[in-house]
């Protein structure tokens, strides 16, 4: 099969598009699935530049979190069969989803609701599972509670938003100016352009926090935002909570753990109208560099989407 692939670790240049071997079925509950989307996420990025801050990564390797897709050959122990829609996200460890085909196990999948495409599912997967983990099982969003979500206008930022005003949260959010109309019309009730405004001066006393940004500013500010008592969830600063810098806050770090069961969580949120698909850019998969390009170029709205 044809899959882009990472020898070495640098820009854009070290993406390859080139022939990788054909995943097979290894254990009885593993799926083949013809990848029909897959989404190209900040952690790719990471991942191919080195700056990746989560679970060591071990090169050559076919990068990709999430896709969409249709399975090709199922083992004996899977319930989902060859034909079937389906959508998820892949495990740290495995080879990635930015390639024709991927074998994984059936149990990380969800079946793809018919009412997204391909390109909407493979969109909302990994950004939408870490949105839901981070507010509704870390933060445990409440009602009225007062959210801020630092980055809404990202991958993750964009689900967040959706999930805040579906929990029934005010929320606010950074942006830069020329999203503002776009978070708005996600949830948000307050943007503040983190290009002119500290968040820290504009807003206060908030309950729970989400920064989807991630460096040492990013980190003060999400604190900063809060009240006695009040919740921070972290998804850009590596795989351990950052200390906070006041005794009475709570400092947390999402588990993002993949599973079939999360898959249908999302799906149930996409059926009920409370989660939809960000705007989506569809390139092929052989022009993996310039995708990774885009995303880089700090212009994009939405998700850029990879298709074999
Ligand atoms: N499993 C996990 O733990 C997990 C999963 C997914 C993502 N992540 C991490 O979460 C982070 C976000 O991922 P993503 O896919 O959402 O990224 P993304 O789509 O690239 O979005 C980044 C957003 O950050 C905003 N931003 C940039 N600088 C900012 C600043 N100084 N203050 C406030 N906002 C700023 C940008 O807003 P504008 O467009 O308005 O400029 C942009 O929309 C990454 O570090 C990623 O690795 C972790």
């Amino acid at each position: 099969m044809k899959a882009v692939t990472i020898h070495a670790h640098g820009g854009a240049e070290v993406l390859q598009y080139e022939n990788a071997p054909d995943p097979i079925v290894k254990a009885p509950d593993d799926v083949v699935v013809a990848i029909r989307a897959a989404s190209l996420n900040a952690a790719d990025v990471q991942v191919r530049s080195g700056r990746y801050a989560g679970p060591r990564v071990t090169l050559p390797r076919i990068p990709g979190r999430d896709f969409s897709g249709v399975v090709l050959e199922a083992g004996s122990g899977s319930d989902i069969l060859p034909g079937e829609e389906v959508y998820g996200v892949c495990p740290h460890t495995g080879e990635g989803s930015h390639a024709e085909r991927i074998a994984i196990s059936s149990r990380l999948l969800g079946r793809k609701p018919p009412e997204l495409s391909h390109a909407q599912a493979a969109a909302i997967g990994l950004a939408g599972l870490t949105a839901m983990v981070a507010l509704q099982d870390t933060l445990n969003l409440r009602v009225g509670e007062r959210i801020f979500i630092q980055g809404g206008a990202g991958g993750v930022g964009s689900m967040a938003l959706q999930l805040a005003r579906h929990l029934g949260a005010f929320v606010a959010t950074t942006a830069r100016e020329v999203n503002h109309e776009y978070v708005k019309s996600l949830g948000a009730n307050l943007a503040i352009d983190y290009t002119k405004d500290d968040p820290v001066r504009v807003i206060r006393d908030f309950d729970a926090a989400l920064d989807a940004v991630g460096g040492d500013r990013s980190v003060a500010q999400t604190f900063g935002v809060l009240k006695p008592g009040g919740r921070a969830a972290f998804i850009g600063s590596g795989m351990v909570a950052p200390a906070s810098p006041r005794a009475d806050l709570v400092s947390l770090r999402p588990l993002v753990a993949r599973s079939g069961e999360s898959m249908d969580r999302i799906s149930a949120l996409v059926r009920s109208g409370a989660l939809v698909a960000p705007p989506i850019i569809e390139m092929p998969l052989s022009e993996a560099r310039k995708a990774h390009e885009l995303s880089e170029s700090g212009k994009m709205r939405g998700k850029l989407v990879l298709v074999p």
